[in-house]
């Protein structure tokens, strides 16, 4: 007998074989999946994109709030491609890996601009937008579109190296086409936005990287990683890099209405484009900037506490060093407001990213 040949989205054809673990998987989500994620009533393109984005580093419980709000301002992806790239890192900030926000608002332009405002359903195409990976293209064709396309997430690796007992790291390249050929195998022609739900939602709440609950899951008959006694020892740990630890004083510059002197930072680095007080490598940068630099105030120059900030290729620590500016108009000469130089009154939030760290900084300010 011969199986039917279908082509996959790796290129290559293969034989069509039923998958092992959708028809159970899809049953499973029926009464044990989530059903009620905002981003599920009305999956959109645009919705389940902006999500799958917002997922993309985050966890669910954080995202919701952050989804709604982002949806009540951007409706949808005319809003947002419109919209001041400042207001778009407002919604964001706090969610962290900014370049996500500044990558959707790319996108979006290049939808309205490329494709006329509608968003492509091929997986291939929606890839080549800033942002959107491979697995990413597929969960937005899957989930929107119902197109048989294989996502491969953190959640859906970790689900696919047991159930196949895949021994190798998931940083090598051979282990990564073997994980994304058996994701290929896997996913189903019919219903396939219920089992790419299905399968996030499995490795979200039953196959979890630590003690996974092997006795409430719809695969574990055929689970090599059950059958092994150890699945918590699949998918193989990534070999982890020290981070570097970096330093820096941020001169908490206050005026007595509250406001303190905020700076756009440039657009590249971890914080591109959000905005943050003036930062000095040393406590004497800092405090001769005052000196020079604040006119017409007497300035009195406090360290804080320390405040740590974890990032994933380095940590930081932040020295906050608040100076009180007496002086009613306190203003660093040879900078002009305006020329991305605020003062921010947390009383008055301007619509502008901030960085959470920062948003924590001026709210322990406000409150002292
Ligand atoms: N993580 C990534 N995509 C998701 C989705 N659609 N639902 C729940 N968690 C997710």
């Amino acid at each position: 007998e011969h199986a039917a040949m279908v082509p996959f989205a790796d290129g290559s054809v293969q034989a069509a074989q039923a998958s092992p673990i959708a028809a159970a998987l899809i049953a499973w989500h029926a009464r044990h999946g989530r059903h009620d994620l905002p981003w599920q009533r009305e999956p959109t393109p645009y919705r389940v994109w902006v999500s799958e984005v917002m997922l993309q580093q985050t966890q669910v419980a954080t995202v919701i709030g952050y989804y709604e709000r982002f949806m009540q301002r951007f409706p949808d992806v005319h809003a947002l491609a419109a919209a001041p790239p400042d207001e778009v890192l407002h919604l964001w900030s706090g969610l962290g890996y900014y370049s996500r926000a500044r990558n959707l608002q790319r996108a979006a332009r290049q939808i309205v601009v490329d494709h006329g405002g509608v968003f492509p359903d091929d997986p291939v195409l929606l890839a080549r937008l800033p942002g959107i990976g491979r697995s990413t293209a597929a969960a937005i064709a899957a989930l929107a579109c119902g197109r048989r396309a294989a996502i491969l997430d953190g959640n859906v690796r970790r689900v696919l190296s047991r159930y196949f007992r895949i021994e190798g790291s998931p940083a090598d390249p051979d282990t990564q086409r073997r994980l994304w050929q058996l994701a290929e195998a896997c996913t189903p022609g019919q219903q396939v936005e219920v089992y790419t739900q299905a399968v996030m939602d499995l490795g979200a709440t039953v196959c979890t990287r630590r003690r996974p609950l092997c006795l409430s899951c719809p695969l574990s008959a055929g689970c090599g990683g059950y059958r092994s006694g150890r699945p918590e020892d699949f998918p193989a740990a990534r070999p982890r890099a020290a981070r570097p630890q970096r330093q820096v004083v941020m001169l908490l510059a206050a005026r007595a209405d509250g406001s303190v002197l905020l700076r756009r930072r440039p657009p590249q680095g971890v914080w591109g484009g959000l905005w943050a007080p003036l930062e000095f490598d040393s406590i004497e940068a800092a405090a001769a900037f005052c000196a020079s630099h604040l006119a017409g105030a007497a300035v009195d120059v406090v360290p804080l506490r320390p405040v740590h900030h974890v990032f994933t290729h380095f940590e930081l620590t932040i020295t906050p060093l608040l100076a009180h500016c007496t002086g009613a108009m306190a203003a660093p000469a040879g900078v002009m407001e305006g020329d991305g130089v605020l003062w921010y009154n947390p009383r008055e939030p301007a619509r502008v990213g901030l960085p959470a760290p920062i948003v924590a900084l001026l709210d322990a300010l406000s409150a002292a």
